[in-house]
């Protein structure tokens, strides 16, 4: 496991993108009192998902308005067909570390 960010850094209302030391970027969502990570790069464009929002337990991309599951990185609208990776998120402290294995 490696740290993400730090869990009061996350908004309630919307994605962080945030960048590993390796330069992968990620998104990081909170949503219903839980936390989820997904690839911040939609897998149909340039777009940072974090500059979407999240509905339903879904990442809307701010391009086209396809979509993710947060939980799984499944596409769940068109045009998004191919999945993204999703990342295990674990709460220690007031830390968020990511399972990028
Ligand atoms: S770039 Fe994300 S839906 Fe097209």
């Amino acid at each position: 496991m490696q740290p993400l960010c730090k869990a009061a850094d996350v908004p309630d209302d919307e994605p962080l993108r945030v960048e590993l030391p390796d330069g992968h970027a990620v998104a990081v969502y909170r949503w219903e009192g839980a936390f989820y990570c997904t690839d911040d790069l939609c897998s149909h464009g340039e777009a940072s998902l974090a500059e979407g929002y999240v509905e339903d337990g879904e990442i809307v991309c701010p391009f086209h308005m396809g979509s993710f599951c947060i939980r799984s990185g499944e596409p769940r609208a068109a045009p998004c067909s191919v999945p993204i990776a999703a990342y295990k998120v674990t709460v220690q402290g007031e830390e968020l570390l990511i399972d990028r294995m």
